[in-house]
Formats: C-alpha cells, structure tokens, sequence
C-alpha cells in the first residue's frame, strides 16, 4: 500500500468518516520540501527586490513557534530569520527562559524584505500567509508567540493594540497562542522590557505545565 493508502486506512480505521484531502501530493511532504516548492515564489512584488526568500529557521518538530513581521536587511542578505540586532537579542530572551534557538521555529508573516522595512502590505500579507499557515500545519507547534504588533494583528486578524493583545489569551488553528512586543521595539523602547520578561516567562511556565515538566526559577 502506498504510504497516502495507508494514511487513508488509519483515518478510517480510527473512525473518521470524512476525509479532506486538498492537496494529495502535499500530506506527506516535509518542511524541508515545501522550502524548495516554494523559494522563488513571484506573487508579490517583493519577489522582485529580495536578495533572499526567507522561509524559516529551527526545529520542523519545534514545541514553541515564534513568529515575526518581515525579514530586515541582515535576514534578506543571509535568507534566515532573526540574524541582526533583534535576532541577537531574541536569542537572549529565548535563553532566558531556557529555550534555545536550535529548539524552537521562527518564522515571519512575510517571507521576503520590504524595500526599507516599510510595513507589510496586506495584500502581500494576505498572498503570503498561506505559506506560514502550512508550515504550522507541518510544524504542529503547541504554543505560537506572536512578536509584535504587526505579526499579531495579520494572524489573529485583529485590530486591537498590542498592550491590550499581551493580555489575551488567543489561539489560532487551536494552538493557543501568546502575543509579546517585538524585539526590535525593546532595542528602542527600553521600558517595555519588563513587561516582556513577564510575556516570556509567564509563556515558558505554560509550556512547562503543558509538558508536564517541573517548575523552573528565572532571576
Ligand atoms: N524582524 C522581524 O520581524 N523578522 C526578522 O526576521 C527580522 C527582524
Ligand atoms: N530578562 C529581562 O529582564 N528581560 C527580558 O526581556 C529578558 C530577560
């Protein structure tokens, strides 16, 4: 039996009596492939003037999914996210709450540089986050932490101010997910540190009860 027969097998065998199948070629492809499926993607204009197609970087089996704007001169130059200033001090407030990069996935809404890091367009936006929805699919994270404002509000498809979103409790595609501000905003706005310290460790202690794994002290 091919391995789609099997898989279709198993569905019906554990009782599911409808099957969705969107794309057959796709279920079984991994992150990895979908990379190469769609690298020179064109259906926007930033197609045009990156250096680099950002896809995403970590563990495709990561627990914890961090989700950022858009990638920034360093990311289009090296094709990976979160390689300049802001991506330094991610990786500290990551390690902070004892996660390392290598653990965890982080990926942008969109995939490739807007000219002089203006704000994503929605329309690019919106031809663009099909990607970050499949490589959630693919992923399957437990937890999803948006960074920054714009990272939120095009996933949760809010308007809603950032102060107000760090206190929700939101999920999306039933993966329940935290909203903190976005690393490059505490590099110019020293005050909302504290409050992202809370975001952080008030995320690790979920996942830590989720994975029923013991507490853990943070200074
Ligand atoms: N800022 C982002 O939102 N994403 C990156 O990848 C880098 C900086
Ligand atoms: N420690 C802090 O005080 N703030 C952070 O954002 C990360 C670690």
């Amino acid at each position: 039996m091919t391995p789609k027969g099997a898989y279709i097998k198993q569905l019906l065998e554990s009782g599911e009596r409808e099957i969705y199948l969107s794309e057959p070629q796709d279920i079984f492809m991994t992150l990895d492939e979908y990379r190469e499926k769609i690298k020179n993607c064109q259906k926007c204009s930033l197609g045009k003037t990156r250096t680099n197609f950002v896809f995403g970087d970590g563990d495709p089996h990561a627990k914890l999914m961090l989700i950022g704007e858009a990638p920034g001169r360093d990311e289009d130059l090296q094709g990976i996210p979160f390689v300049g200033r802001a991506g330094k001090l991610l990786d500290k407030i990551l390690s902070a709450v004892n996660f390392t990069r290598e653990e965890v996935y982080i990926a942008n809404i969109l995939k490739c540089r807007p000219p002089n890091n203006r704000d994503p367009l929605p329309d690019e936006a919106e031809k663009c986050m099909p990607y970050l929805d499949r490589q959630i699919e693919l992923i399957k994270p437990q937890i999803i932490c948006c960074l920054g404002r714009i990272a939120a509000q095009f996933l949760l498809d809010t308007k809603a101010p950032l102060g107000k979103m760090r206190e929700n409790d939101y999920s999306y595609k039933g993966i329940r997910v935290f909203v903190t501000y976005h690393p490059a905003a505490l590099l110019r706005f020293q005050q909302y540190k504290r409050a992202t310290w809370e975001d952080v460790k008030r995320l690790r202690r979920y996942y830590l009860k989720i994975n029923g794994l013991p507490d853990e002290k943070f200074d």
